[in-house]
């Protein structure tokens, strides 16, 4: 996360005061797919994620309060919401933060009385919104930090993904950098259930995201509905939740801090196929993926089975997939895989001629324009 201290603008008590924070996408490879409370935002399994480079995928969120402001205002890539719902989440986290504020001012009578200022929340996604690449969890991560930042608040990272939390699940884990486990905790009030972090973002050096936009369409379940659906429908999801979850977390973070890719790989595809599947056991079904998104998944394990053309011998597990919330692919792989797996992705694939393959940089994480069917 990038994130500005405050500045201010103006003296005395006409003064403002802003700031702004760039938050990244965190892709996870054990998914969160069902809430235990729907109002706190409480997960039913804990779920652990990647957060890629902030370079790439991000959200970049000003805010900023002033005395002259009359109401709380929201910009969202460039159009403004028509109001700012007082019943809805985004809201929720910036009373919360409010009351923290208000905390300071309470103890501190010279501190100015930014608790009771309008603010204006300006937020940019620089990728497709709620195509299934994670926007609500890097925008309400933003949105958090950016108020936190404004406010002067001191709280820790820890403290700040519960808040984030009560905007999206997913943004609980966009709080930190690096492999990030967002514990589902047992206390029904929520005070446990925060993010963690597994290891720094400088833990895995050569392990590498490749986003595949399939498509930027706006997705067809959103995300909220579609587990409360799961929850309440799928036999499959119980059996989920007790007892595949608490294996794979337990091995996943175990290859994690041993940089184990074949391991981490296999967990992070199995997972996904089982997140997918239960949508597909949820009554009605939810179908998330589309052709080109089961074309990415048997290229994958293509490429995995290759052989070295010298000896024979298996070149093993080298690139894994997973799919959120909709039809695009997160390709994790490692630096030395990149280029020929490329290669092989664009020729199966051929970035469209309108968008084009978008910034290759090998430190980073690229993104690809697949024509859709
Ligand atoms: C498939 O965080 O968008 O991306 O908490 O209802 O806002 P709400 O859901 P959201 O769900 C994300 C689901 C997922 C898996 C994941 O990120 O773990």
């Amino acid at each position: 996360m990038n994130s500005e201290k405050r500045v201010s603008i103006g003296t005395g008590a006409s003064a403002e005061y802003e700031a702004t924070v760039t938050s990244p996408v965190n892709i996870a490879v054990i998914k969160y797919w069902g809430k235990r409370n729907t109002d706190l935002i409480l997960p039913t399994n804990s779920s652990l994620s990647c957060t890629l480079s902030q370079d790439d995928l991000h959200t970049k969120t000003t805010v900023r309060c002033s005395p002259k402001y009359k109401q709380d205002r929201l910009w969202l890539n460039g159009f403004e919401e028509p109001v700012v719902p007082t019943h809805g989440r985004g809201y929720r986290c910036l009373q919360e933060l409010r009351q923290l504020r208000k905390v300071i001012e309470d103890e501190n009578p010279t501190e100015p009385k930014l608790s009771e200022y309008k603010v204006h929340i300006v937020s940019e996604n620089n990728f497709p919104t709620a195509a299934g690449l994670a926007s609500s969890a890097s925008g309400y991560a933003a949105l958090v930090q950016a108020l936190a930042n404004m406010y002067n608040l001191t709280c820790d990272q820890t403290e700040l993904s519960k808040i984030a939390r009560l905007g999206s699940g997913s943004a609980t884990r966009s709080v930190f950098g690096g492999f990030v486990e967002w514990k589902a905790g047992e206390d029904p009030l929520g005070s446990d259930s925060c993010a963690v972090c597994v290891a720094p973002e400088t833990h895995w050096p050569s392990l590498r995201a490749l986003v595949l936009v399939v498509s930027d369409a706006k997705k067809g379940t959103p995300s909220t509905s579609g587990m409360s659906a799961t929850v309440s429908t799928s036999t499959l999801f119980e059996q989920r939740i007790k007892y595949v979850v608490p294996e794979r977390l337990k091995d996943i973070k175990e290859a994690i801090l041993n940089k184990d890719f074949k391991t981490f790989a296999e967990i992070t595809m199995r997972d996904s196929n089982q997140f997918h599947a239960v949508c597909l056991d949820t009554y009605p079904p939810i179908t998330y993926m589309n052709n080109i998104s089961i074309g990415i998944i048997r290229l994958i394990h293509m490429f995995n089975s290759q052989v070295d053309p010298e000896t024979n011998a298996p070149l093993g597990v080298r690139a894994a997939y997973t799919f959120d919330a909709g039809p695009n692919a997160v390709i994790y792989t490692e630096e030395s895989n990149i280029k020929e797996l490329v290669s092989i992705i664009t020729h199966f694939f051929p970035p469209s001629q309108a968008t084009s393959l978008k910034s290759y940089l090998p430190s980073a994480p690229s993104l690809f324009d697949i024509p859709a069917l």
